[in-house]
């Protein structure tokens, strides 16, 4: 994914800096080339044999090295990066930074890079609150560098409260989207994943195996090439994409409300979530007692169609459902493109098991309202994402499609 990018890490003295670390191995794990600079106070709390290690290049700390100026110069760390981070940048960093200071090897190569700058403060509470530092950052933001701001947390200091550094996952996604096509700017995307419950009493509840895998997968992309994301969810075991605006809910009912509440924003909708057909006819206030009887019967009342509603009320809007299917796949997908008023489905066989349901790849097969086909092979579930992302860009832009036929070697 991001194979091959040059990122500089500046890691400045905060007891964050060891969770610099894990980020760097998202990086590497990712296949970006990753170089090192620390601070003096940084290397009091981390030794650079971790960092250089872990990113399997030298550390640089030495503004003017004798070996490292040689061999690359202390600006060619800036101009080779094509995005700088620092993680986590203290209050002195910003504070030097938004002063136009380069008195180290790191403030240095900020000033001089023309990458876009990713800061990730972190700090004790008051520091954050701080009028003096608060100016500082808004300053370097009006510049144009990029912040992932601290979280609310408990402090090496000991007080609770907003200071602590981002995860490095959400770090991890600021930086992909900072290097990523920007080309679904201007998009807002609503898109609906994971199952639906619906209760038969306050313990049990009848749903289905989807794992959300698929809708969260497109909620990523889509934000990573700067789409506005409304991610509305069933139950799931996923952690919501960074930057994604998110709405859990429950029921088919509960989908329905959050997916109309979102109608008027949304530019295209993507219907990945498996939601159930049927719920309970009436649901028992309190558990449900064995009977004496060997066998009971449920009785089910059908849900709302979600899909079909909005197809109703399409507008402008990009309207793409998925089908999941057991068999004759294409048929039933296309019976529901028209029923249900859509542009474009996404249809798999949910019973192969390397597709469909829980596993992290999936083969697919695209129809057009108007006859094309798609036929994919099989492929992650984030590449299908990307993928059907260049389709709704294209079919938004009113663009030519790519040549139908068999895709994904
Ligand atoms: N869908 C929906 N509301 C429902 C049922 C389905 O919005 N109550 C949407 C799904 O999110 C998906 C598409 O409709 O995008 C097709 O869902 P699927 O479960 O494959 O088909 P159904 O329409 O439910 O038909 P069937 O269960 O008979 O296959």
């Amino acid at each position: 994914m991001l194979t091959g990018r040059r990122i500089v890490l500046g890691v400045t003295g905060g007891i964050a800096a060891y969770r610099a670390a894990e980020l760097v191995r998202w990086y590497v794990k990712a296949g970006a080339e990753v170089q090192v600079v620390m601070t003096d106070a940084a290397r009091q709390f981390v030794t650079p044999l971790t960092f250089q290690t872990l990113s399997g290049n030298p550390v640089h700390y030495e503004l003017f090295n004798l070996i490292q100026e040689r061999d690359i110069g202390h600006i060619a760390l800036a101009d080779r990066a094509e995005l700088l981070v620092v993680a986590p940048a203290t209050a002195n960093l910003v504070g030097k930074v938004a002063g136009g200071l380069a008195d180290d090897l790191l403030t240095t190569t900020i000033l001089a890079t023309r990458a876009p700058v990713l800061l990730a403060p972190a700090m004790n509470s008051n520091m954050w609150a701080n009028p003096l530092y608060q100016q500082n950052q808004a300053r370097l933001a009006a510049a144009g560098f990029h912040f992932v701001d601290p979280v609310v947390g408990l402090l090496a200091c000991g007080w609770e409260g907003q200071g602590k550094m981002a995860e490095p996952a959400t770090i991890f996604e600021e930086s992909v989207r900072l290097l990523s096509p920007q080309d679904l700017a201007g998009e807002t995307l609503l898109i609906t994943a994971g199952p639906t419950r619906e209760e038969l009493d306050p313990v049990r509840f009848l749903s289905n195996y989807s794992s959300g895998k698929m809708g969260y997968a497109i909620a990523r992309a889509a934000r990573r090439r700067g789409a506005r994301v409304l991610l509305v969810s069933g139950p799931t075991a996923l952690e919501p994409p960074a930057g994604v605006e998110y709405c859990g809910v429950t029921s088919a009912e509960q989908m329905r409300q959050a997916v109309l509440e979102r109608l008027a924003e949304s530019s295209v909708i993507v219907k990945a979530a498996a939601v159930a057909d049927y719920r309970p006819a009436s649901r028992a206030g309190q558990k449900i007692k064995k009977g004496v009887g060997s066998r009971t019967t449920l009785e089910l009342e059908q849900t709302p169609d979600i899909l079909a509603e909005l197809g109703g009320k399409k507008a402008q809007r990009l309207l793409v459902g998925f089908a999941a299917e057991t068999e004759q796949v294409l048929e039933h997908a296309r019976r529901k493109l028209e029923a249900k008023n859509l542009d474009l489905i996404v249809a798999n066989d949910v019973s192969a098991a390397d597709a469909g349901f829980e596993v992290d790849t999936n083969r697919v097969t695209l129809l057009y309202r108007g006859g094309r086909v798609e036929e994919w092979l099989l492929l992650d579930k984030l590449a299908v994402a990307h993928r059907l992302l260049d389709r709704i860009r294209a079919l938004r832009r009113g663009e030519p499609l790519p040549e139908p036929g068999c895709a994904g070697q």
